[in-house]
């Protein structure tokens, strides 16, 4: 299998698609730390992965917290000698016009989105450059700017997927010597809670007139990349953001 002996930590993975790549780098071979906010949640998603007949580790860790994120990293290592695979997933997103947004939910949305993934990127890259392999994959967005586009009432999201971006391609040039790869997977409309409020206002098949695929994204779309992203098949692959939206940028 493509991870076979590798140690995976995914972050925000009690649900929603960090949840779906934890269970497809577990198909694959790896050993899987399922970490958020809510360790029983994750205890749920490491049933799963045992029943794959791999091992996972349910952590609670608020990728805000930098001595939670330290913990983890060292549980991980711990329990497992070493880690390849990061995955940082967790995120949150809120729905505001621009004038209304106070600085709390400003500080919110950047400390868990841009912020947690430094503090995941740092404590790990750590312990992977002993060993002079490591993948680190960055959920970023297509709505970040930059290579995707703006969204209304979303300026704070779209300024933390901006940073993650930016961070992916920083992470890489000072990595990648050490033999780890740093890319980001920017999901256009992916079928999870985060998405939920589209269906409840009507907004959906407005949407999928944008689309030219003509569906949502499933979590599996993106947990197929990170898959290829965490293994040795895309050891040429560093600082890129990889767009999987069904097209919606073409439109
Ligand atoms: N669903 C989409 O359409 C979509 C599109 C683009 C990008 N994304 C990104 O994909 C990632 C996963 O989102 P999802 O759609 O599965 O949403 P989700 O809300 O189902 O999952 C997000 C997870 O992050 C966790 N989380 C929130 N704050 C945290 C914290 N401080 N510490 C640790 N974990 C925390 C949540 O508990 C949850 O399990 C996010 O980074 C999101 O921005 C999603």
């Amino acid at each position: 299998m493509k991870l076979d002996n590798k140690t995976a930590i995914v972050t925000g993975a009690r649900r929603g698609i960090g949840r779906t790549i934890a269970l497809a780098l577990a198909k694959e071979g790896a050993n899987v730390v399922v970490s958020d906010i809510s360790q029983e949640d994750c205890q749920k998603v490491v049933t799963e992965i045992e029943g794959l007949g791999r091992k996972g580790l349910a952590l609670k860790c608020d990728v805000t917290s930098r001595a939670e994120v330290e913990d983890m990293v060292r549980r991980t290592v711990a329990e497992f000698g070493k880690v390849d695979i990061l995955v940082n997933n967790a995120g949150i997103i809120s729905f505001k016009p621009f004038l209304e947004l106070t600085d709390e939910d400003w500080d919110n949305t950047l400390n868990v989105n841009l912020k947690g993934q430094f503090l995941c990127a740092r404590a790990v890259a750590k312990e992977m450059a002993k060993n002079k392999w490591g993948r680190i994959i960055n959920i970023a967005s297509i709505s970040s700017g930059g290579c995707g586009i703006a969204f209304p009432l979303i300026a704070h999201y779209t300024a933390s997927k901006g940073g993650v971006m930016a961070l992916t391609e920083a992470l890489a040039l000072e990595l990648t010597p050490q033999g780890i790869n740093v890319n980001a997977i920017c999901p256009g409309a992916i079928d999870t809670d985060m998405v939920k409020v589209l269906k409840e206002s009507g907004q959906l098949e407005q949407l999928l007139l944008r689309i030219p695929k003509g569906r949502l994204g499933q979590p599996e779309d993106i947990a197929n990349l990170a898959v290829f992203l965490a293994s040795d098949e895309s050891d040429y692959i560093s600082g890129a953001a990889i767009v999987i939206d069904g097209g919606w940028l073409t439109t």
